[in-house]
Protein backbone atom coordinates (compact mmCIF):
# COMPACT_ATOMS: atom_id res chain seq x y z
CA UNK A 1 0.00 0.00 0.00
CA UNK A 2 1.39 3.41 -0.78
CA UNK A 3 0.09 5.90 1.52
CA UNK A 4 0.51 9.25 2.22
CA UNK A 5 -0.72 11.27 5.30
CA UNK A 6 -0.66 15.10 4.77
CA UNK A 7 -2.76 18.43 5.65
CA UNK A 8 -6.07 18.06 3.88
CA UNK A 9 -6.99 20.38 1.19
CA UNK A 10 -10.27 21.68 0.18
CA UNK A 11 -10.33 18.46 -2.75
CA UNK A 12 -10.33 15.97 -0.14
CA UNK A 13 -13.35 17.08 1.67
CA UNK A 14 -15.96 15.00 -0.18
CA UNK A 15 -14.00 11.80 0.82
CA UNK A 16 -13.66 13.42 4.66
CA UNK A 17 -17.80 13.91 4.23
CA UNK A 18 -18.27 9.98 3.10
CA UNK A 19 -16.14 8.46 6.01
CA UNK A 20 -17.76 11.21 8.54
CA UNK A 21 -21.48 10.21 7.38
CA UNK A 22 -20.66 6.58 7.29
CA UNK A 23 -19.32 6.61 11.44
CA UNK A 24 -22.81 8.72 11.99
CA UNK A 25 -24.89 6.74 9.85
CA UNK A 26 -23.54 3.01 11.14
CA UNK A 27 -21.87 3.39 14.41
CA UNK A 28 -21.82 5.06 17.90
CA UNK A 29 -18.41 6.62 17.25
CA UNK A 30 -20.28 10.07 16.68
CA UNK A 31 -23.06 11.24 18.27
CA UNK A 32 -24.87 12.56 15.82
CA UNK A 33 -27.93 10.59 13.72
CA UNK A 34 -28.24 13.28 11.05
CA UNK A 35 -25.74 12.93 8.00
CA UNK A 36 -23.96 16.22 6.72
CA UNK A 37 -23.59 18.12 3.42
CA UNK A 38 -19.94 19.59 2.10
CA UNK A 39 -21.02 23.08 3.67
CA UNK A 40 -20.84 21.55 7.12
CA UNK A 41 -17.92 19.50 6.25
CA UNK A 42 -16.31 23.25 4.63
CA UNK A 43 -17.57 25.29 7.86
CA UNK A 44 -15.35 22.87 9.72
CA UNK A 45 -12.47 23.00 7.40
CA UNK A 46 -12.42 26.64 7.46
CA UNK A 47 -12.82 27.44 11.39
CA UNK A 48 -9.67 24.60 11.93
CA UNK A 49 -7.67 26.90 9.74
CA UNK A 50 -8.71 29.66 11.18
CA UNK A 51 -7.51 28.48 14.63
CA UNK A 52 -4.30 26.96 13.11
CA UNK A 53 -5.47 23.71 13.89
CA UNK A 54 -4.62 20.35 11.50
CA UNK A 55 -7.11 18.14 9.37
CA UNK A 56 -4.62 15.16 8.48
CA UNK A 57 -5.65 12.89 5.70
CA UNK A 58 -4.39 9.06 4.98
CA UNK A 59 -4.85 8.95 0.97
CA UNK A 60 -4.03 6.16 -1.12
CA UNK A 61 -4.00 6.14 -4.95
CA UNK A 62 -5.43 10.08 -3.99
CA UNK A 63 -8.06 8.49 -1.99
CA UNK A 64 -8.83 9.99 1.52
CA UNK A 65 -8.66 6.82 3.32
CA UNK A 66 -9.09 8.36 6.79
CA UNK A 67 -8.13 11.95 8.76
CA UNK A 68 -7.33 12.79 12.08
CA UNK A 69 -7.86 16.25 13.68
CA UNK A 70 -8.00 18.41 16.86
CA UNK A 71 -9.62 21.11 18.15
CA UNK A 72 -9.95 22.96 21.79
CA UNK A 73 -11.38 20.65 24.33
CA UNK A 74 -13.06 23.41 26.23
CA UNK A 75 -13.80 26.69 24.96
CA UNK A 76 -11.98 28.68 28.11
CA UNK A 77 -9.12 30.44 28.51
CA UNK A 78 -7.74 27.69 31.08
CA UNK A 79 -8.06 25.03 29.04
CA UNK A 80 -5.67 26.37 25.99
CA UNK A 81 -3.55 23.66 26.42
CA UNK A 82 -5.58 20.57 26.01
CA UNK A 83 -7.17 19.39 22.58
CA UNK A 84 -9.45 16.83 21.81
CA UNK A 85 -8.92 15.00 18.57
CA UNK A 86 -11.09 12.71 16.22
CA UNK A 87 -9.81 9.90 14.17
CA UNK A 88 -11.52 7.66 11.12
CA UNK A 89 -10.27 5.28 8.87
CA UNK A 90 -12.44 3.83 6.12
CA UNK A 91 -14.95 1.14 6.74
CA UNK A 92 -13.16 -1.07 4.57
CA UNK A 93 -9.62 0.20 5.61
CA UNK A 94 -9.88 -0.49 9.20
CA UNK A 95 -7.46 -3.32 11.14
CA UNK A 96 -4.42 -2.13 8.39
CA UNK A 97 -2.92 0.19 10.86
CA UNK A 98 -4.05 3.42 9.50
CA UNK A 99 -5.33 4.43 12.63
CA UNK A 100 -2.11 4.23 14.47
CA UNK A 101 -0.17 6.35 11.84
CA UNK A 102 -2.70 9.26 11.79
CA UNK A 103 -2.85 9.16 15.41
CA UNK A 104 1.01 9.15 15.89
CA UNK A 105 1.39 12.37 13.18
CA UNK A 106 -1.17 13.76 14.73
CA UNK A 107 0.38 13.41 18.20
CA UNK A 108 3.25 15.47 16.57
CA UNK A 109 1.29 18.48 15.11
CA UNK A 110 -0.19 18.81 18.37
CA UNK A 111 3.22 18.88 20.21
CA UNK A 112 4.36 21.41 17.47
CA UNK A 113 0.94 23.44 18.82
CA UNK A 114 2.95 23.67 21.73
CA UNK A 115 -0.07 21.67 23.31
CA UNK A 116 0.19 19.67 26.72
CA UNK A 117 -2.99 16.90 26.69
CA UNK A 118 -4.71 15.23 24.14
CA UNK A 119 -8.34 14.26 24.77
CA UNK A 120 -9.66 11.28 23.37
CA UNK A 121 -13.68 11.15 24.31
CA UNK A 122 -14.90 7.27 23.11
CA UNK A 123 -17.90 5.79 23.47
CA UNK A 124 -17.01 3.11 26.17
CA UNK A 125 -17.94 0.19 23.39
CA UNK A 126 -15.53 1.24 20.91
CA UNK A 127 -12.98 -1.65 21.46
CA UNK A 128 -11.06 -0.72 18.70
CA UNK A 129 -10.62 2.92 19.59
CA UNK A 130 -9.57 2.35 23.36
CA UNK A 131 -7.07 -0.37 21.72
CA UNK A 132 -5.50 2.44 19.53
CA UNK A 133 -5.37 4.51 22.50
CA UNK A 134 -3.93 2.25 24.68
CA UNK A 135 -1.21 1.46 22.33
CA UNK A 136 -0.03 5.51 22.09
CA UNK A 137 -0.13 5.50 26.10
CA UNK A 138 -3.34 7.27 25.94
CA UNK A 139 -4.70 6.37 29.74
CA UNK A 140 -8.05 6.20 31.00
CA UNK A 141 -9.27 9.15 33.10
CA UNK A 142 -13.07 9.02 33.33
CA UNK A 143 -16.33 7.23 32.93
CA UNK A 144 -19.27 8.82 32.40
CA UNK A 145 -22.28 6.00 31.90
CA UNK A 146 -25.82 7.24 29.85
CA UNK A 147 -23.80 10.63 29.16
CA UNK A 148 -25.21 9.64 25.60
CA UNK A 149 -27.88 7.89 23.60
CA UNK A 150 -27.93 7.06 19.61
CA UNK A 151 -30.56 3.98 17.82
CA UNK A 152 -32.58 3.93 21.37
CA UNK A 153 -29.96 3.21 23.93
CA UNK A 154 -28.05 5.08 26.28
CA UNK A 155 -23.95 5.53 25.71
CA UNK A 156 -21.60 5.54 27.83
CA UNK A 157 -18.57 7.58 27.43
CA UNK A 158 -15.11 7.10 27.83
CA UNK A 159 -12.24 9.56 28.58
CA UNK A 160 -8.39 8.77 27.33
CA UNK A 161 -5.33 11.12 27.71
CA UNK A 162 -1.98 11.67 26.61
CA UNK A 163 0.02 14.02 28.34
CA UNK A 164 2.17 15.55 25.63
CA UNK A 165 5.19 17.19 27.07
CA UNK A 166 5.44 15.53 30.48
CA UNK A 167 8.99 17.50 31.26
CA UNK A 168 6.90 20.81 31.19
CA UNK A 169 6.21 21.62 35.05
CA UNK A 170 4.47 25.15 34.08
CA UNK A 171 2.16 26.33 31.57
C1 LIG B 1 -10.86 3.24 15.72
C2 LIG B 1 -10.20 3.29 14.36
C3 LIG B 1 -9.78 4.74 14.07
C4 LIG B 1 -8.94 2.41 14.44
O1 LIG B 1 -8.24 2.56 13.21
P1 LIG B 1 -7.62 1.29 12.48
O2 LIG B 1 -6.84 1.78 11.33
O3 LIG B 1 -8.69 0.30 12.22
O4 LIG B 1 -6.63 0.80 13.63
P2 LIG B 1 -5.88 -0.58 13.69
O5 LIG B 1 -5.53 -1.04 12.33
O6 LIG B 1 -4.76 -0.40 14.68
O7 LIG B 1 -6.96 -1.56 14.28
C5 LIG B 1 -7.40 -1.39 15.61
C6 LIG B 1 -8.09 -2.64 16.07
O8 LIG B 1 -9.36 -2.73 15.43
C7 LIG B 1 -9.51 -4.00 14.82
N1 LIG B 1 -10.44 -3.74 13.71
C8 LIG B 1 -11.32 -2.73 13.70
N2 LIG B 1 -12.06 -2.76 12.60
C9 LIG B 1 -11.64 -3.77 11.89
C10 LIG B 1 -12.04 -4.30 10.64
N3 LIG B 1 -13.03 -3.77 9.94
N4 LIG B 1 -11.36 -5.33 10.19
C11 LIG B 1 -10.36 -5.84 10.89
N5 LIG B 1 -9.99 -5.40 12.10
C12 LIG B 1 -10.61 -4.37 12.59
C13 LIG B 1 -8.10 -4.37 14.49
O9 LIG B 1 -7.94 -5.77 14.35
C14 LIG B 1 -7.35 -3.89 15.69
O10 LIG B 1 -7.51 -4.81 16.73
P3 LIG B 1 -6.25 -5.31 17.56
O11 LIG B 1 -5.79 -4.10 18.30
O12 LIG B 1 -6.80 -6.37 18.42
O13 LIG B 1 -5.26 -5.78 16.56
C15 LIG B 1 -11.11 2.74 13.24
O14 LIG B 1 -11.54 1.46 13.60
C16 LIG B 1 -12.31 3.61 12.94
O15 LIG B 1 -12.23 4.54 12.15
N6 LIG B 1 -13.45 3.31 13.57
C17 LIG B 1 -14.68 4.07 13.38
C18 LIG B 1 -14.54 5.49 13.88
C19 LIG B 1 -14.03 5.54 15.30
O16 LIG B 1 -14.41 4.74 16.15
N7 LIG B 1 -13.17 6.54 15.55
C20 LIG B 1 -12.64 6.79 16.87
C21 LIG B 1 -13.63 7.63 17.61
S1 LIG B 1 -13.06 7.92 19.28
Amino acid sequence: MSLDIRDAAPEHLEGIRAIYNDAVENTTAIWNERPVDLDNRRAWFDARAQQGYPILVALEAGEVVGYASFGDWRPFEGFCNTVEHSVYVHADQRGKGLGPLLMAALIERARACGKHVMVAAIESGNAASIRLHERLGFVTTGQMPQVGCKFGRWLDLTFMQLCLTPQRSTP
